[in-house]
């Protein structure tokens, strides 16, 4: 059955793909790796199982959502039918990550044997089918006592507790993990969670649109940014200093990344646009490559940034062996108009950037556009400001309604334009090494919970088999894989011209 619906979804995509200027699996490297993704607590479900003691997200999606990750995809069990998932479509590598709170209970001290076990297992079941595995050490879940200890993010103390977690994770899983990320899109999670309060611990100011029980939205995102660089490079250094010689991993920083591009071709949104590239790429990326903030960031903020040491600087830079990349979308950016001044002074990441978003065609946090050629420019501008790093696109994929399930075309279409956009950066020069689709199978997600999923396996979240089954995307996939799809580039100079620059818009 599940043959048959397969061969006739390839032919399917065959009669709508114009065969014309193709490229397949095989016009990309051989090493390059091309994977899915998922995190822990999106994905494993048995939050209070074997051990594992509850992180920010549980107690964030306990308070703020109709929906949580008590069961989610029930991974946690399900794991070795994933895996057979995986080793089906032929996927190379699997990203995941550690629940901090399943290895470690109490944030720091004794190891969970069980949730050891878990992590073993999948890596030894991941390895039985030739998959690699990409490790995430943060994605969003500190354990709930270290909150309430010390604060987390915002307080230093979070650099050693970091640094201990990655430690067993180094030495536990390192003789079968060569990829590890520290944090994941450390960007939009200092922003996310301590400007905005959207995502976990939900820190903000009176002032957001929701209201946070705690936070500091003009000060707090930059102290935890400062204290995730501060925690990757104190990470990344243990590493080289005690497993990298024997292991033979790299271990890299991935941020969110959003396609920028001015929206007129006036000087003022050319500056915008380089002011928006300095806040959303350079705050992180400049230490990394070079050892400080941008200098935009540092006029605007003041003594609102932190500052580097002179022996943080050795440590944060050159810290991060390869850049990760999430990218969705696409914005274009213009000088803000000027406003009536408000009452008080409002300080925020996005106030503090000073630029406008305008978003190309339908826009909402869960639908957009897909604009392949904005993912070409985010590695295009990565190669060209700061030298040509390694990459990995960890993220990128489509959301959609969940009644459209198994028929998600247009997630082929997002998908295939943007495997197009990272050759096209390839064969241009950019050191990009690997592909990752959000999701391998529809996970709970942080915005909207089981609505709007990504995943190229549906799952029935109402079965209580949680069943699986392949989208047209799952099978689209498949057949990259093995190289029996041809996909046709997206001219994407065309494209570009249609969306940038117009004065029309
Ligand atoms: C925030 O709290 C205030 C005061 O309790 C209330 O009036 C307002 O409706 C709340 N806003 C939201 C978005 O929940
Ligand atoms: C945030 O912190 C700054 C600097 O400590 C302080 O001046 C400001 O009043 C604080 N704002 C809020 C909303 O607490
Ligand atoms: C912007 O584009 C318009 C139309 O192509 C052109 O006339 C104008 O000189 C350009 N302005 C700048 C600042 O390049
Ligand atoms: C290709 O790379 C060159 C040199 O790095 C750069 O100048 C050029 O703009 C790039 N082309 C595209 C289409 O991004
Ligand atoms: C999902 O599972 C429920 C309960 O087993 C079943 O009634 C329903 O038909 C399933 N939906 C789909 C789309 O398979
Ligand atoms: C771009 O614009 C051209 C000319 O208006 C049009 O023919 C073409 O279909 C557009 N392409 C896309 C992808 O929107």
């Amino acid at each position: 059955m599940q043959t048959l619906s397969l061969f006739f979804n390839l032919l399917v995509i065959f009669l709508v793909t114009r065969v014309s200027d193709a490229f397949t699996r095989k016009d990309f490297p051989d090493d390059f790796l091309f994977g899915a993704a998922t995190s822990a607590y999106q994905w494993e479900g048995a939050f209070d199982e074997d051990g594992r003691t509850p992180s920010v997200w549980d107690t964030y999606s306990h308070t703020y959502s109709r929906y949580n990750g008590d069961i989610a995809c029930d991974g946690y069990h399900k794991y070795k039918e994933d895996v057979k998932l995986m080793a089906e479509m032929g996927l190379e590598a699997f990203r995941f990550s550690i629940s901090w709170t399943r290895l470690i209970p109490n944030g720091r001290g004794p190891i969970n044997p069980k949730g050891l076990l878990f992590y073993k297992n999948l890596i030894k079941e991941l390895r039985k089918y030739g998959i690699e595995p990409h490790v995430t050490i943060y994605h969003y879940d500190l354990p709930q006592s270290l909150e309430d200890e010390y604060g987390g993010w915002i307080n230093r103390k979070v650099i050693e507790d970091f640094t201990a977690f990655a430690d067993v994770c180094f030495r536990e899983f390192g003789d079968d993990v060569k990829l590890w990320t520290t944090i994941n899109e450390a960007t939009i999670f200092a922003i996310g969670s301590y400007s905005d309060g959207l995502s976990p611990p939900g820190h903000c100011s009176p002032y957001e649109l929701i209201n946070c029980s705690t936070g500091n939205s003009s000060t707090e995102p930059y102290i935890a940014g400062h204290n995730m660089l501060l925690a990757h490079a104190s990470a990344s250094k243990l590493y080289k200093l005690k497993y990298k010689n024997k292991q033979r991993g790299t271990i890299g920083l991935s941020i969110y990344a959003f396609g920028l591009s001015p929206y007129t071709n006036s000087t003022e949104d050319e500056i915008a646009t380089q002011r928006a590239q300095d806040f959303l790429f350079g705050w992180m990326l400049k230490p990394l490559v070079f050892g400080d903030y941008p200098d935009v960031m540092k006029r605007v903020l003041g003594p609102r940034l932190p500052v580097f040491s002179e022996e943080e600087i050795e440590q944060v830079k050159g810290s991060s062996d390869f850049i990760g990349i999430i990218h969705y979308t696409t914005v274009l950016i213009t000088n803000p108009t000027p406003k009536p001044s408000l009452l008080s002074p409002r300080h925020d990441f996005y106030a503090d950037m000073g630029v406008e978003f305008v978003h190309i065609g339908k826009y909402s946090l869960y639908e957009w556009e897909s604009i392949p050629w904005g993912l070409e420019i985010v590695l295009e501008y990565v190669k060209e400001s700061y030298n040509n790093p390694p990459i990995y696109v960890l993220e990128n994929g489509k959301p959609m309604k969940h009644d459209s399930m198994l028929q998600d075309t247009p997630r082929v279409e997002y998908i295939q334009g943007y495997i197009g956009s990272v050759l096209n950066a390839i064969k241009n020069g950019s050191d990009t090494r690997g592909y990752f689709v959000w999701s391998l199978i529809d996970v709970y997600e942080l915005l909207s919970g089981y609505m709007h999923p990504y995943g190229l396996y549906y799952v029935n979240f109402s079965d209580p088999g949680l069943k699986r089954s392949p989208k047209r995307s799952a099978s689209w996939y498949t057949g990259f894989l093995n190289g029996k799809i041809d996909v046709t580039s997206q001219d994407i100079t065309q494209l570009k011209r249609n969306f940038s620059g117009s004065s029309s818009m």
